[in-house]
């Protein structure tokens, strides 16, 4: 890289999603983002707007994260009408802005999701998908001491399946890009994930069950086939994890 590209910045147009509490009315407004060079990740860019407006007396813009390297599913961000950005298995905090261009408008705001109400400007409230995963997102079956575990094989298919499901990390981007916000991605992941092990059969049933009227009393809706969700999911969950869900769901029926 020449010495030129090291020390060009760009500067932005941000039009932010404001909003001062839960029942607030809420709009946008809009920042210039300047001096922001191609190094910077996306929440970077936001940590610069939010010291120049700390700088000048104004509030910052609050968002969420933490791991900052896809894991933690904490940086809910619609970004230019997206949630995460839309770029393929990239979440917000794995944006970088090499992807845009010197004077971009971009447009940023919180999912959107009954079941996500919004605590301040980009924060929601994710509480929803830990009310579904208390709902039977787990085993209690009694494992033994660690050889025991061990001694449990597991066909090579099945646990590539299952780590396939466990990649989702319960950013919720599935219901916010769903029209009808359905969380069913991110539930079939979890159900599909205990399901295709031994150790999640003995309460298969009780789990579908329990997850899936958890997801409908949190205020999700259901699955309309649009499949919006894969498409925004940074992890690559695929909608066959939905069918298995159906299938696990109609199994449970008979149990
Ligand atoms: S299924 Fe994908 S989009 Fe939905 S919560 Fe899991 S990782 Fe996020
Ligand atoms: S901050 Fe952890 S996934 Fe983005």
């Amino acid at each position: 890289m020449s010495a030129h590209n090291e020390h060009k910045t760009m500067t932005l147009t941000l039009i932010v999603w404001r909003q001062k509490y839960a029942n607030d009315q809420g709009k946008f407004e809009t920042y210039t983002a300047k001096g922001i060079t191609e190094h910077h990740s996306f929440l970077e860019m936001l940590d610069v707007v939010n010291e120049d407006l700390i700088k000048s007396g104004k509030e910052p813009i609050m968002f969420d994260h933490d791991c900052r390297e896809g894991i933690c599913g904490m940086c809910s961000q619609v970004v230019n009408g997206v949630p995460h950005g839309g770029q393929e298995r990239t979440t917000v905090c794995q944006l970088h802005m090499r992807k845009f261009r010197d004077g971009d408008t971009i447009y940023i705001e919180p999912w959107r999701a009954r079941a996500f109400p919004i605590v301040r400007d980009l924060v929601v409230d994710r509480t929803a998908l830990d009310t579904i995963i208390q709902a039977g997102g787990y085993t209690s079956c009694h494992t033994g001491g660690v050889p025991d575990g061990n001694a449990i094989l597991i066909p090579k298919p099945a646990a590539d399946y299952a780590m396939d499901a466990a990649e989702c990390i319960g950013c919720g981007a599935c219901a916010a890009a769903c029209p009808n916000s359905a969380a069913m991605l991110f539930t079939s992941a979890k159900v599909a994930q205990l399901a295709a092990l031994p150790q999640g059969q003995a309460e298969a049933a009780d789990r579908v069950k329990s997850m899936l009227d958890a997801h409908k009393e949190c205020g999700f809706g259901n699955c309309s086939n649009h499949y919006e969700c894969q498409a925004a999911c940074p992890k690559g969950i695929n909608v066959k994890f939905i069918a298995k869900l159906n299938r696990e769901y109609l199994k449970a029926q008979f149990a």
